[in-house]
C-alpha cells in the first residue's frame, strides 16, 4: 500500500483536537482534515486568537499555530473529507445512554454509527477507518457490517486505535506515549498507522493486536485506573476514622515498585468523560454475557466514586453546624482536575447539587470554566429546574472577591494557583469561623490553621 497522504478526522473535541494536531505537526507530508458537525467548534478551531480554541491543553495552541492551515485544517464539509481521504479517524462522542435498553450504563453508539454510515454512503475508494473513540468490545464488527452492506467493491479496513491521552497532559501524552495501541487484521492497514505513528514514537512502544484485544484494552486500562483512586479514596474514609493520614498511606505503599507511586492521590472524586462510562460499559458488558460477579467486581469502583463525593458534601454540612442554608460556599474549581477546561463527570457538580438541595449558596470560580457550562452541567442532572440553578450557583471571576463575607472555601480541583493565594486576605475577608475544605489536599493545612481556619481534609483526621 502506498504511504497515506491525506487523513480526515471526524469530531474535532478533546480527543480529535488534540490528537490530530500532534499527528500533523509530526508528519508534514501529510494532510489533515479534522471535520465537525459544530459549526461554532469550527470556528473557534480556526479562531486568530487562539485563546479561544474549543479546548484548553497547555502547548496545544502553539502547535495548532504552527500547522493550521499548512498541513492541518479544520471544516465541517464531512463529505469532502472523506471522500479525500484514505484514512479516516471517528473520533466522536460516545457518552452513556440516556434512554432505552443499557440506559445509564451502556454506551450511545449513535454518532459512531452515523459516521459509519456516511463514510459507506461517501467513500468512492478504498479506506482504512480507524476508532479513536472510546468503544464497547466488537464495536468493529458494527462497523463493518454496515460497510459490508453497502457492496462496493473497494476495501474497507476497520483499525481500533484507542486513546490514551489524559486531559490536562494530552501534547505530552501524544509525544511522549508510553505505548499506541492498533487492533485490526488488515496487515496493510495497520502497518500505514504505524507508519505515522513512527514518525514520533520508536517501534517498541507501538503495540499491535487483534481488534476486540485493542478494545477491551482501553476499557481494562481505565478500570484499572479508576481502580487505584477508588481503592485510595476508600482508604481515605478510614483514614479520618483512625488518625492516619491518606497522603503518608500513599507515600508508604507507593515505594513498593509492585504497586507505584501514581494514581494514589486520594480526592473529592474522580471525573471526566472517560473512567466512569467505560467501567459502566465495562459493566454492562459483563452483564450482558452472564458475569454477574465481574460485573459487580468492577460497579463497586463507580459506588465507591459516589461514595466519597458525597461524603465530602456531608462533611461539609456536619462541620457547618448541619445547616448550610443561606450560607455562602465558594468552590475553587469546577474542572474534573487541573489543566483543562473540560467539566464532564466533574465531582464539583454533584458536590454542589448536594449542597443546594440543602439550600447553600455556591459562588464558583474556575481559571477556565464559564457560567454557562457550570449551568448546563447542573441542568443535566435534572435535579431542579433552571431558575433554581441560577438562583443558588453565582459565577466568580475573582477568587479574593470570591471569598468576601463566605462561609466556607472548598478545594474542587487542585489548579497550581490556588496554592499561592494570599490566605491571610482571603481568611479576613470571610464569615468568623472561616472553613477550608480541602477536595484535593493541595493546601498547607498547618499554615492555614494558623491563620484560623477550621480545615477538613480528604483523609486526614
Ligand atoms: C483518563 C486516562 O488517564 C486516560 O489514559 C484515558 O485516555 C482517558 O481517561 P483523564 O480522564 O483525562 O484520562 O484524566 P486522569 O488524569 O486519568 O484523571 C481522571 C480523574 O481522576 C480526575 O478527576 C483526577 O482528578 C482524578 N484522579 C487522578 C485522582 O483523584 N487521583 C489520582 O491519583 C489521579
Ligand atoms: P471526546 O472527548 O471523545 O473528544 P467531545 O465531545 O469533546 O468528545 O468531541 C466529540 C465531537 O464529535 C463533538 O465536537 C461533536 O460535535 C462531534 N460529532 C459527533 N457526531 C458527529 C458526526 N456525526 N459528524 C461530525 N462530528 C460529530
Amino acid at each position: 500500500m502506498n504511504k497515506v497522504k491525506t487523513i480526515s478526522c471526524i469530531g474535532a473535541g478533546y480527543v480529535g483536537g488534540p490528537t490530530m494536531a500532534v499527528m500533523a505537526y509530526k508528519n508534514p507530508h501529510i494532510k489533515i482534515n479534522v471535520v465537525d458537525i459544530n459549526e461554532e467548534k469550527i470556528r473557534l478551531w480556526n479562531s486568530d486568537n487562539l485563546d479561544d480554541l474549543p479546548v484548553y491543553e497547555p502547548g496545544l495552541a502553539e502547535i495548532v499555530s504552527k500547522v493550521r492551515n499548512k498541513n492541518l485544517f479544520f471544516s465541517t464539509q464531512i463529505e469532502k473529507a472523506i471522500d479525500e481521504a484514505e484514512m479516516i479517524f471517528i473520533s466522536v462522542n460516545t457518552p452513556t445512554k440516556t434512554y432505552g435498553i443499557g440506559k445509564g450504563m451502556a454506551a450511545d453508539l449513535k454518532y459512531v454509527e452515523l459516521c459509519a454510515r456516511q463514510i459507506a454512503e461517501v467513500a468512492k475508494a478504498d479506506k482504512i477507518v480507524v476508532e479513536k473513540s472510546t468503544l464497547p468490545v466488537r464495536t468493529a464488527s458494527s462497523i463493518k457490517r454496515i460497510f459490508a452492506e453497502q457492496k462496493k467493491d473497494f476495501n474497507f479496513s476497520v483499525l481500533s486505535n484507542p486513546e490514551f491521552l489524559a486531559e490536562g497532559t494530552a501534547i505530552k501524552d501524544l509525544l511522549e506515549a508510553d505505548r499506541v495501541l492498533i487492533g485490526g487484521e488488515n496487515g496493510e492497514a495497520i502497518q500505514a498507522l504505524v507508519d505515522i505513528y513512527s514518525a514520533w514514537l520508536p517501534e517498541e512502544r507501538i503495540i499491535t493486536t487483534n481488534i476486540w484485544s485493542s478494545e477491551l484494552s482501553k476499557l481494562t486500562a481505565n478500570a484499572f485506573l479508576a481502580q487505584r483512586i477508588s481503592s485510595i479514596n476508600a482508604m481515605s474514609a478510614l483514614c479520618e476514622k483512625t488518625g492516619a493520614d491518606i497522603d503518608q498511606v500513599a507515600r508508604a505503599i507507593g515505594t513498593d515498585s509492585r504497586i507505584g507511586p501514581k494514581f494514589l492521590k486520594a480526592s473529592v472524586g474522580f471525573g471526566g468523560s472517560c473512567f466512569q462510562k467505560d467501567i459502566l460499559n465495562l459493566v454492562y458488558l459483563c452483564r450482558h454475557f452472564g458475569l454477574e460477579e465481574v460485573a459487580d467486581y468492577w460497579e463497586q469502583v463507580i459506588k465507591m466514586n459516589d461514595y466519597q463525593k458525597h461524603r465530602f458534601a456531608e462533611k461539609m454540612v456536619n462541620a457547618m453546624f448541619n445547616t448550610v442554608n443561606g450560607k455562602k460556599i465558594v468552590f475553587y474549581g469546577w474542572a474534573f482536575k487541573k489543566d483543562t477546561n473540560d467539566t464532564r463527570e466533574s465531582a464539583a457538580i454533584y458536590v454542589a447539587d448536594k449542597l443546594m438541595d440543602e439550600q447553600a449558596h455556591i459562588h464558583a470560580y474556575d481559571p477556565k470554566v464559564n457560567y454557562e457550562r457550570m449551568l448546563e452541567d447542573l441542568s443535566g442532572l435534572r435535579t431542579r429546574v433552571e431558575e433554581k440553578n441560577t438562583e443558588l450557583l453565582k459565577f466568580e471571576t475573582d477568587p479574593y472577591e470570591a471569598a468576601k463575607d463566605a462561609h466556607a472555601i472548598a478545594i474542587l480541583t487542585e489548579w497550581d494557583e490556588f496554592i499561592t493565594y494570599d490566605w491571610q486576605k482571603i481568611y479576613d475577608s470571610m464569615k468568623k469561623p472561616a472553613f477550608v475544605f480541602d477536595g484535593r489536599n493541595i493546601l498547607d493545612h498547618g499554615k492555614l490553621r494558623d491563620i484560623g481556619f477550621e480545615v477538613s481534609a480528604i483523609g486526614k483526621s
